[in-house]
């Protein structure tokens, strides 16, 4: 039973989801369904929560039309870069809300939930309680002053609204004040004892159900940071008039609904019924029997989610299995930024996808390549067409087209039959070892090693596993040179073509699971039918295990085309600048507003116009010009720190701005009477700022 995180529709998919939790689940799955596994693979739209109301707003429309909007880019994005779900839900479907309100019943009627009076924060002009999304301030722990009520963008921190410096409404950008409510809590202070064992241990009740060294490292070490500074009651409902209606025979659950991190999780389940429904099948085995093994796909921002609180719920309605693993990725950065949809940041999919076509998979092996799975990674258009160009076009796009095209040059298309004779290599007694065993025998661990890789989440390293293969069949034609042994030694290269021949069918199957379409050409190409995630990995290593081939002599393959192209350089710059051209200028490049002043304030300040008159250099200060001003009414002088940008002889005669009752102060010995005005810049450079010419002196400001 594999999830990937749903998604919240309030925005366009980027590459950080996929890198996140689809691409890895997609990998994930489709290797296990080509190992024969009986696998289930769900995902959907997480179509509740603030975050689209807020949307909703935002745009002047309605919640309805934002999840209607973006689930139907979500799939569409989805099926064209490949991620293969069985289902692909929306948790705005009655059959989720049936099943959500199941899990509140089961939980409310087990005698779990506590009901609790709290002081959430209320927003008094818009006159609503104020759901953490719609919260936002300083984060406690980064200073970033826009982070959430429930986490920050910043730096991944899960956090509370009342731990916010400065909070404020988004509704309203009021201060909000604390008011009292009611909500079902679920106390996950008293589970924190069995899932401190059932994360570090993998035991529950008594049972061990996991293996704690196949988790990741910083999952683990985020929920025993939350586990160590001891869970809180968490409250399940929410004062909201989008989402998921508490039941209503339940006394006091008027206007609240299912918080939303209670339902989308869910949404896995309900997404599993409604597949079950489709399909005739029954969705029980995958969620209850202790044969499954559940896995969650997710970005890290999810973790405490899906490897605490969900599976405290799970157990709380108590007859669903948990987790088996949570390999949750870190965070994927763009070219220098961390990905931001607010300041737009990101490679958007569906642009991608249209200003890209047909590069579906070098997406994917890119994404794949630098997978942030240990720590955060990085994604740059150089490092894209560069994997592109030297790996899949040099490495793997060449093996496979040297193959076909000599296959289809020196056999008219039909895969050479040998003479076995001809291959031995050494025998000993019976046992005979021709050069085609050996060469077959390396793929085989390879292929053997690809799966483990991927068993362990490990995808980068079964990616490098899976080009390793290619490189390998490389090898083997540059060492072999059937372009030269063809004139002299027909017999012997029908030995290695054949042998090569094996190798891509190899290859043809390994690589779907993270390059699917490169796959399906390949496999058109070979005359064999697609990878359809049927057992055919897995039927390639018993073949091999047993020493049998994977494509008999005779077999008649298609014309060579080019798997992969080169990436001209245009491209990449084409996309460069669409990235740098839609972002604003990044605003911490920007001092911050100074604190508020009165119109009075301002007035303190007597500006005048007034021209330079003479400037010299100030002896031994590099900085400093000594200038005299005539401001109409007198002459001044006036000490000035513009000398690395302005010489004396170029501005004399200039009208200027002089903030002229300022106290006088000495500079180095000199008394200065006031100061010009100048615009700086970010890098400390100074231009004047001064009225047009002839404007006259000693006029102010206003
Ligand atoms: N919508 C959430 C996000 O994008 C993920 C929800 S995962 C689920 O961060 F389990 F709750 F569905
Ligand atoms: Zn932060």
């Amino acid at each position: 039973m594999i999830t990937s995180a749903l998604t919240y529709a309030n925005g366009p998919l980027h590459i950080g989801h996929l890198a996140g939790a689809n691409l890895t689940a997609d990998i994930y799955a489709r290797t296990l369904r080509n190992l024969g596994k009986d696998v289930l693979y769900v995902g959907g739209s997480d179509e509740h929560g603030a975050a689209i109301t807020i949307k909703a707003l935002k745009e002047g429309t309605t919640p309805q039309a934002i999840i209607d909007k973006y689930h139907k880019m979500f799939d569409e994005s989805f099926r064209k870069i490949g991620i293969s779900f069985d289902i692909y839900h929306r948790t705005s479907e009655p059959i989720h809300h049936e099943t959500s309100q199941g899990f509140f019943r089961a939980l409310y009627a087990n005698g779990e939930f506590i009901e609790k009076e709290s002081e959430q924060y209320y927003d008094e002009e818009a006159k609503a309680f104020l759901a953490d999304r719609y919260i936002k301030g300083t984060c406690p722990k980064c200073g970033y002053e826009e982070a959430y009520g429930d986490q920050c963008e910043s730096c991944g921190s899960t956090l509370s609204p009342t731990e916010l410096i400065n909070p404020f409404s988004t509704l309203t950008g009021n201060k909000p004040v604390l008011r009292k409510t009611t909500h079902w809590f679920l106390p996950l202070d008293k589970y924190e004892a069995w899932l401190k064992k059932w994360i570090n241990e993998g035991v529950l009740d008594g049972q061990k159900v996991h293996d704690p060294k196949k988790w990741k490292n910083h999952v683990i070490g985020q929920c025993n940071s939350w586990l160590d500074s001891g869970l809180q009651p968490r409250a399940m409902t929410r004062d909201l008039d989008w989402g998921v209606d508490v039941p209503q025979e339940i006394a006091g659950a008027e206007g609240k609904k299912l918080y939303v991190w209670l339902d989308a999780p869910i949404g896995y389940i309900s997404a599993s019924k409604q597949w079950a429904i489709d399909h005739k099948k029954d969705w029980t085995p995958y969620w209850k029997s202790n044969d499954t093994a559940l896995i969650h796909f997710i970005g890290k921002d999810n973790i405490v989610f899906h490897a605490l609180i969900f599976p405290a719920i799970l157990k709380a309605e108590g007859s669903f299995i948990l987790p088996k693993n949570v390999p949750a990725n870190q965070f994927l950065n763009l070219e220098g930024n961390k990905i931001s949809t607010s300041r737009n940041w990101a490679i958007w999919l569906h642009e991608y996808l249209e200003d890209l076509p047909g590069k579906e998979d070098v997406l994917r092996y890119y994404l794949t390549r630098i997978m942030p799975e240990q720590k955060d990674s990085e994604f740059t258009w150089k490092g894209y067409q560069d994997a592109n160009d030297n790996e899949l076009v040099n490495n793997l796009g060449n093996f496979v087209n040297r193959v076909l095209v000599l296959t289809n040059k020196y056999y008219d298309g039909e895969i050479p039959d040998f003479d076995t004779n001809l291959a031995i290599v050494s025998s000993e007694g019976e046992d005979t070892t021709t050069f085609q065993d050996s060469e077959l025998l390396l793929v085989f661990d390879k292929l053997q090693e690809l799966v483990e890789f991927v068993q362990k989440f490990e995808f980068r390293a079964a990616l490098k596993v899976l080009m390793e293969i290619s490189t390998i069949g490389n090898q083997f034609l540059q060492f072999n040179a059937p372009w030269k042994s063809q004139k002299t030694d027909p017999e012997v290269t029908k030995v290695v073509m054949n042998t090569a021949a094996q190798m891509v069918v190899a290859l043809s199957v390994a690589m779907e699971p993270f390059i699917p379409f490169a796959s399906a050409k390949l496999r058109k190409m070979l005359s064999l039918p697609a990878v359809a995630g049927k057992g055919e990995l897995e039927a390639i290593l018993t073949a091999l295990s047993e020493g049998q081939l994977l494509v008999e002599p005779g077999h008649k393959i298609e014309k060579a085309e080019y798997l992969f192209e080169r990436i001209p350089d245009e491209l990449i710059e084409a996309q460069r600048a669409k990235l740098q051209a839609s972002a604003p200028v990044v605003a911490s490049s920007y001092e911050p507003v100074k604190p508020e002043i009165q119109f009075d304030d301002f007035t303190k300040l007597d500006i005048r116009t007034a021209t330079i008159l003479t400037a010299e250099k100030m002896k031994k200060a590099k900085k400093l010009l000594v200038l005299t001003v005539d401001l109409g009414f007198e002459k001044r002088t006036i000490v000035s720190g513009i000398a690395e940008y302005y010489s004396p002889e170029d501005i004399v005669g200039r009208q200027v701005l002089v903030l002229c009752n300022l106290a006088p102060r000495k500079l180095r010995g000199v008394e200065s009477e006031g100061m010009i005005l100048m615009a700086e810049n970010a890098e400390g450079a100074l231009s004047f700022v001064a009225p047009e010419d002839g404007w006259g002196n000693g006029f102010g400001v206003a």
